[in-house]
């Protein structure tokens, strides 16, 4: 189990063997989680939850909310829906599924990801492309990339459909960057 404070709170995380940074909160994961901007009510989608640190810190940050988190990987799920309740998060619903396929039909506040860079840049560009069919009009996507793998791609992509995208966190050789959707 992973115990780590995370935006002046106390978290624990169940995690195994063959998920994403089982053995520790992944610094990419950290530096989104510390730096992400929650909008004061309305949903939001962690996509690519892994065991689950996103999304939980978000709904825990703030219960108003209504946290939507997805991964292609079932023992994925499996762990977030366990640490969710571990860490008595009520406001959250996972499911499992292929990038946006799980929530086709819904609309987001802010989508949140550490992308899967080793998937490779297609599945980049469809999280950006995708994002743009998935935000409300004032809605954001952030995303945390390392800057040396992957930062470059995603700032071509965000610029390519957003226009422009700002950093909004900094640190150890990741950036979090955020672009604003609007209609
Ligand atoms: C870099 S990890 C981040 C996990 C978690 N958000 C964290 O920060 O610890 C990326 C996650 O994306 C998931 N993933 C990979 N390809 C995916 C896809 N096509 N659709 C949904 N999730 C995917 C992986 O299973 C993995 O859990």
């Amino acid at each position: 189990m992973i115990r780590c404070q995370l935006r002046g709170q106390l978290f624990e995380f169940f995690t195994s063997s063959g998920i994403f940074s089982y053995k520790r909160i992944d610094s990419g994961t950290r530096l989104l989680i510390e730096s992400m901007i929650l909008p004061g009510a309305g949903s939001i989608l962690d996509l690519g939850c892994g065991y689950g640190p996103v999304g939980i810190v978000a709904a825990k940050i703030n219960p108003n909310l209504e946290v939507w988190m997805t991964d292609v990987n079932e023992r994925a799920v499996e762990l977030a829906s366990r640490n969710a309740n571990r860490n008595r998060a009520s406001n959250i619903r996972i499911i499992r599924g292929f990038l946006y396929e799980p929530v086709r039909q819904m609309f987001f506040d802010t989508i949140l990801a550490n992308p899967p860079i080793s998937a490779g840049s297609n599945t980049l560009e469809f999280i950006v492309e995708g994002s743009m069919r998935h935000l409300k009009s004032g809605g954001s996507i952030q995303l945390v990339v390392k800057t040396n793998k992957g930062g470059r791609n995603l700032s071509r992509l965000l610029e390519q459909y957003y226009g422009r995208f700002e950093i909004i966190g900094r640190k150890g050789g990741y950036r979090v960057v955020k672009a604003d959707f609007d209609l």
